[in-house]
């Protein structure tokens, strides 16, 4: 076991917002030894590792990540293999995850775009705006021994919304690391063994415990989940507004407590419909964007079954601690380019600052997120928090933004409770919907070097 970040990749610790340009290339490996040594050059050059103190004068920027299959395919054996956590191992496909994902009706990974049996790993491809192109080019071209089965173009938005327009990448974990001279961390941090095996946890731990073949390949590494959710958000606004009527400022005020925040980001309040509350002066979100729950149990300002409440429940649930168990580090992308500006109420703005390559009339979220555990972590935020009818005291209804769908449409409700009366919504549609997925693992330094010297 570890203290030192040095040999982690950089994803662990940013989402790299400085190169606002990204591309994921989906990659198979087509012979082996060849695959291996332009690994250990893109090792040598390319992949970033550390907690980069310099990051903002980056201009390019690689991360890898293999799925179990790619790991035997460059030489895994099978006993470091199974070593691994068994969802990783099995894969995003299986009948068991289907049902725990709730990828099932449209979310089925027989209607995807692209699978995780297409891919061996994952190349995630960051650079400056207008660099991109060149740098995808000559990256490729270094990649001998793999092939290039599709290329995921991301764009960049303004103000850092999501395609329905809101404010996102606000709440993330701290992570506690520990230096000898920096400042300290800050009480909330979590150690970072939540989410790089091999590093203490909140229990202590290393994660996982024992010492094993496959320790050396696990240390300094992270799962990492890659899930193309396409947001249909014409639908979307377009279900709002009808439920609204004519009052734009209305629709705005159902979305934002659909969400769990304003589009600006700004906390909900309990009162009647109103305008969104503005930004304070300098555009810092209240309380460093944190939130909490403990004094508003009935969900009178954020309601109990909002897609932030839910993923995150802080101290909703009684045992914060406990909550703290079940974090992510998001570090996904949008995809496509913006909606018109027609499908949006006043005050709802989406605009594009970087996108890449032919992006269709398709957009969503190239969710991505690491943790050190699949189950405890990602599978139980998805399936407990977010598809769970019987979620903190709610008893028929689930996440109204990503749920799967286990359920029809038809009865997807959802509950913003007011005073006196609480105002119930029925058929919420399905408007985000899986369209591929897969479980990654982001190795660390020496686990790389290993991997290609074979
Ligand atoms: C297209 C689908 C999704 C959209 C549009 C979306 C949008 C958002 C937005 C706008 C926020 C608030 C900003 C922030 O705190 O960063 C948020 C927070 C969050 N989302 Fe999602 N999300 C989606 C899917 C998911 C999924 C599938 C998961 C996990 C399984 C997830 C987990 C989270 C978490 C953990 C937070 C932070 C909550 C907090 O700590 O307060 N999201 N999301």
């Amino acid at each position: 076991m570890t203290n030192g970040t040095d040999g982690i990749q950089s994803l662990v610790f940013t989402g790299f917002a400085s190169l606002d340009a990204a591309r994921f290339l989906l990659l198979r490996v087509v012979d082996p030894p060849a695959a291996r040594a332009s690994l250990g050059r893109l090792v040598e050059h390319g992949l970033r590792f550390g907690k980069g103190t310099r990051e903002d004068r980056w201009h390019t920027a690689l991360q890898i990540a293999f799925s179990a299959d790619g790991l035997r395919t460059l030489g895994v054996t099978e006993d470091v293999l199974q070593t691994f956590e068994r969802p990783f191992v099995e894969g995003i496909e299986t009948e068991h995850r289907k049902r725990v994902l709730g990828d099932e009706g449209d979310n089925a990974p027989e209607h995807w775009a692209w699978r995780q049996r297409d891919l061996h790993a994952v190349l995630f491809v960051y650079a400056k705006g207008p660099e991109l192109d060149a740098y995808t080019e000559a990256t490729a071209a270094r990649l001998a021994g793999w092939q290039v089965v599709r290329m995921l173009d991301t764009v960049t938005l303004d103000a850092n919304r999501e395609h329905f327009g809101f404010h996102d990448g606000i709440a993330q974990p701290k992570l506690a690391l520990a230096t000898d001279d920096g400042p300290a961390s800050p009480p909330d941090a979590l150690p970072l063994g939540e989410f790089v095996l091999g590093h203490r946890d909140l229990a202590d731990q290393p994660a996982p415990t024992a010492a094993d073949a496959g320790e050396a390949t696990r240390q300094d590494g992270s799962y990492l989940v890659l899930r193309q959710l396409q947001e249909d958000v014409p639908a979307f606004w377009q279900d709002i507004r009808r439920r609204a009527g004519p009052d734009e400022q209305h629709a705005v005020w159902l979305a934002a407590k659909m969400m769990g925040r304003w589009p600006n980001g700004m906390p909900l309040a309990p009162g009647p419909v109103g305008p969104q509350p503005e930004l304070p002066p300098g555009g810092t979100l209240p309380n460093g964007g944190e939130l909490a729950y403990g004094a508003d149990p009935q969900g009178l300002g954020c309601p109990r079954g909002a897609h932030v409440r839910r993923a995150n429940p802080r101290d909703a649930l009684g045992s914060e601690e406990n909550v703290k168990r079940h974090r992510i580090l998001r570090r996904g992308r949008c995809y496509g380019l913006p909606a018109p500006a027609s499908v949006f109420p006043a005050g709802v703005t989406v605009t594009a600052r970087a996108g890449t390559g032919a992006l269709e009339d398709d957009r969503g979220l190239l969710f991505a997120c690491l943790c050190a555990d699949l189950s405890r972590q990602f599978e139980l935020i998805q399936q407990t928090w977010l598809n769970n009818p019987k979620h903190d005291g709610l008893f028929d209804e689930v996440d109204p933004i990503a749920s799967g769908q286990a359920i029809t449409a038809d009865e997807r409700r959802y509950t913003i409770p007011e005073a006196p009366v609480r105002c119930r919504l029925h058929a919420v549609p399905f408007t985000v919907r899986v369209r591929g997925g897969a479980y990654l693992f982001l190795p660390g330094k020496a686990a790389l070097s290993r991997l290609a010297e074979g």
